[in-house]
């Protein structure tokens, strides 16, 4: 689909996380001269910076069919069965959101990961027995936002483990201009420069922004996305200079204006604004923690000096 084509198909179109792309390079080719299927992969990281997209990668790249499923859509042990007994030889099984797996079905995926076998029991009580289905080898891709959420029985069946990074404004630039080309939008490399900056380090706000700003531009503009046209727009988004939009701001003004700048514990913070606990973990605070903005003490969270300036406000006396 159009969607799809969005997205790069290939490790070398693939923009940005170059360690993970060379050494999974390396790992497919090897894999390929052997006429083996890829060993199992684990992708981590916060969300937004391409997991799906490079689980798609490896399979074009290894020549294979994906299937695509997520740890809460898998239910009942006949789910997963149903799953694995439809691949075919080398394929891969992408599982999003791993972590949200029950542990009963993780059970299941032990020997389907290491044997290539599946133990089912038919029937009920007394009678019930239990046979052993024979798998074709595959390559379970896994994603998740927190590894350290994962059982490690099932961290350690992986034997690829890869951490996507947070993309740099260069990086992010090129993929807005890519992605520009793909949908046919004229833009001026500042403009492109400005989206990047705006764009937490992650590729889907880039794109996200870049179809934001690219809807001004033909409405409001002459449908070119110039560095004004891009301000204008982002400034009507809600998005700052830094990129923090409105849920960043009640977050960090949240811990300032209710609790003096913390320490202050996540669930008490997330009640405060409204907002859940773990969208709050998972999507928020890394960006904010890398910029350095947020710090995670055992007392709980933290703003920094940092954010005092961004906001122009005067640090308390403590
Ligand atoms: N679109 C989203 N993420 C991308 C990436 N890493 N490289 C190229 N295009 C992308």
């Amino acid at each position: 689909t159009f969607e799809q084509s969005l997205r790069p198909q290939s490790l070398s179109t693939y923009i940005g996380q170059e360690k993970v792309k060379n050494n999974l390079a390396i790992f497919i080719e090897a894999a390929k001269q052997r006429h083996e299927s890829l060993d199992h992969v684990l992708l981590y990281g916060p969300p937004g910076l391409g997991k799906t997209t490079l689980a798609a990668v490896i399979a074009n790249e290894m020549g294979v069919n994906m299937r695509t499923t997520s740890g809460p859509a898998i239910e009942r042990p006949g789910d997963l069965a149903a799953i694995l007994t439809a691949l075919e030889p080398g394929d891969v099984l992408f599982i999003d959101e791993i972590h949200r797996l029950p542990r009963s079905i993780e059970e299941i995926l032990y020997p389907a990961m290491e044997d290539f076998c599946l133990d089912i029991v038919i029937g009920k009580g007394p009678g019930a027995r239990s046979v052993r289905l024979d798998l074709p080898p595959f390559t379970l891709v896994g994603a998740t936002t927190r590894a350290g959420a994962i059982s490690a029985p099932l961290r350690d069946r992986f034997g690829v483990l890869c951490r996507l990074e947070y993309y740099n404004e260069k990086q992010l630039t090129d993929i807005v201009i890519r992605t520009s080309e793909i949908l046919n939008t004229e833009i001026e490399e500042i403009g492109a420069i400005e989206i990047a900056r705006r764009s937490r380090g992650t590729p889907r706000i880039a794109n996200r922004l870049l179809r934001r700003v690219r809807d001004f531009a033909q409405v409001r503009g002459d449908g070119i996305i110039t560095l004004d046209l891009a301000d204008y727009s982002l400034e009507l988004l809600q998005v700052d200079r830094l990129g923090l939009d409105h849920i960043d701001h009640k977050l960090l003004k949240g811990i300032i204006e209710k609790f003096r700048g913390g320490p202050v514990g996540l669930e008490t913070i997330a009640a405060s604004i409204g907002e859940e606990p773990d969208t709050i973990e998972d999507v928020y605070e890394p960006y904010l923690m890398q910029i350095g903005f947020l710090q995670r003490t055992p007392r709980g969270r933290m703003v920094t000096n940092l954010v005092y300036q961004h906001f122009q406000l005067e640090m308390p006396m403590k």
